[in-house]
């Protein structure tokens, strides 16, 4: 056994400063950890195409988007996409071009399970994820699954959809045929991507299947079933898979900045409210020492509740059995974030609705340089704020950025796609080595442009350009190309970027 008094003197003999030092405090201030974990990512619906294809069933995506194909603004869907579906080969080699360890990327529900439910299982999707997994393994990528970015099979959406809490169920079984398929090889799980944004498909987003507008209600419920369905999951790897398959599984939380407006206690409290209403709901719960919702959501909606005479609080409240079950139901935190707002104390959104229940209003940084995606602005410090913000709310869970990246109109040059992502992997950087906040790996929204949602093929975020009018889908790597893969493979921002 070594005394301290030897620990102490090694440690000099290695040039480490002092014990207390951490360890971010031995590298340079623009460097990562060498296990840092550095990805790109995609989804299924955004990418694969082959909507009806191999015995795939239809999701909510293709449904919403055959019925309503006005509802992008390109009239657009993802019915072949970027045709990863076959061309997964092509996919490994630009991640692998790209220096990245890791590859993110999600299984389409429907593939796997046509009905959504075990009594179809649809061999030949699960040979094309073992494919994709393989490829990965084989070219030293790791793969980070997501199990569930948005494609919900439309036969559960016949059923009520997220608001059912049958749907934890269903989930929990599809977890199983995951692990029990894959589980093997995938060692990063994600349960469900962005919860916050899966809601909106159930608050009357014109842009988010399933469409249903039930705003101030049918997302709380929504909010109830995915909590279960992501602990269920959770629970069932740890207490049935963890053992021998040894991997970790998370969550990715959509979690963008809000700062106060102006110096006053009431914009103080209105830009924390506007984090609990957005990620303290899915993140608290899970992640926070007490569980359960933030306090601020469930006093807030119980008494706007009251007021307008409804039974019982629109907030499906959970019992303290629930609460014990949720929380601490994670073994990272999964961060997607890409943009912050001035906040302010006041009354937004129709009443019932989300927005009114947390009573924010959002600005919008005039001064910040301004995106494709006119609502999305560059600013860096934002992501920095996050971050911290994360840790201190949630402190010991180690934190994966699971999405960050810029949205143009599809540029070769994209010059403001490199200011962004060298400013915003500075700000973490800064975080890491200067706060000392815990972040494991980074993925880069996107390896490629892809369907982006309500706003069609019109907004891109890839690194890599798809001519979406050339059968082939054909893929180009952008100017912003050479910029990352450096940073990923020499895990160091160059100075010429880091400020
Ligand atoms: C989603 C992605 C989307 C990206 C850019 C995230 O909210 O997870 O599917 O493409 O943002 O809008």
């Amino acid at each position: 056994m070594t005394s301290p008094g030897h620990t102490l003197s090694l440690l000099v003999i290695l040039g480490v400063g002092t014990l207390a030092a951490p360890e971010s405090s031995s590298r340079a201030l623009n460097q990562l950890p060498a296990d840092f974990i550095f990805g790109a990512g995609t989804a299924s619906y955004q990418v694969e195409g082959a909507w009806n294809e191999d015995g795939k069933g239809e999701n909510i995506y293709d449904h919403w988007l055959h019925n309503n194909p006005n509802l992008t603004v390109d009239g657009s869907n993802g019915d072949v996409a970027c045709d990863s579906y076959h061309k997964y080969e092509t996919d490994i080699q630009l991640a692998k071009n790209l220096s990245v360890s890791a590859y993110r990327f999600s299984i389409s529900w429907s593939r796997i399970l046509p009905t959504g439910d075990t009594n179809v299982v649809n061999q030949k999707g699960i040979d094309y994820y073992n494919n994709l997994i393989n490829g990965l393994l084989e070219n030293d990528i790791e793969p980070l699954v997501t199990m569930f970015h948005f494609d919900l099979p439309q036969k559960l959406q016949d059923i009520g959809g997220w608001p059912n809490p049958r749907l934890v169920d269903y989930f929990v079984e599809y977890a199983r045929i995951l692990y029990d398929n894959f589980g093997d090889r995938v060692k990063w799980w994600q349960t469900i991507n962005e919860p916050s944004s899966v809601i909106m498909g159930y608050s009357g987003s014109p842009a988010l299947a399933p469409g249903i507008d039930s705003s101030g209600v049918g997302d709380y419920m929504a909010v109830y079933t995915l909590l279960k369905a992501h602990a269920a999951a959770y629970r069932l790897y740890d207490e049935q898979y963890r053992a021998t398959q040894q991997g970790k599984v998370g969550i990715a939380l959509n979690i963008m900045w809000y700062e106060p407006a102006t110096n006053s206690t009431a914009d103080i409290a209105a830009a924390d409210r506007k984090l609990q209403f957005y990620a303290g709901i899915f993140g608290h719960p899970i992640f926070s020492a007490e569980g359960d919702y933030p306090e601020v959501v469930k006093q807030r909606v119980a008494n706007n509740s009251r007021a307008d005479g409804y039974a019982r609080s629109r907030l499906v409240e959970f019992t303290p059995d629930e609460v014990e079950y949720i929380r601490g139901t994670a073994d990272f935190v999964g961060v997607n974030h890409y943009t912050s707002f001035p906040a302010s104390d006041g009354q937004s959104g129709s009443n019932p609705s989300m927005d009114y229940d947390a009573g924010v209003t959002l600005g919008a940084f005039t001064d910040y340089p301004v995106s494709a995606a006119l609502w999305f602005r560059n600013i860096p410090w934002g992501f920095r704020k996050t971050l911290n913000w994360v840790n201190q709310q949630y402190p010991g869970y180690p934190i994966f950025v699971l999405e960050n990246g810029w949205p143009d109109s599809g540029e070769m040059e994209d010059q403001g796609r490199i200011d962004y992502y060298t400013a915003y992997l500075s700000e973490m950087v800064k975080a890491m080595n200067e706060d000392g906040v815990d972040v494991i790996g980074y993925v880069a929204w996107s390896l490629m442009d892809n369907f982006e949602w309500g706003t069609g093929f019109t907004i891109r975020y890839g690194i890599h350009h798809v001519d979406f009018d050339d059968p082939d889908r054909k893929r180009t790597p952008k100017a912003s190309f050479a910029v990352l893969e450096e940073i990923f493979r020499t895990k160091t921002i160059p100075e010429q970027y880091f400020r």
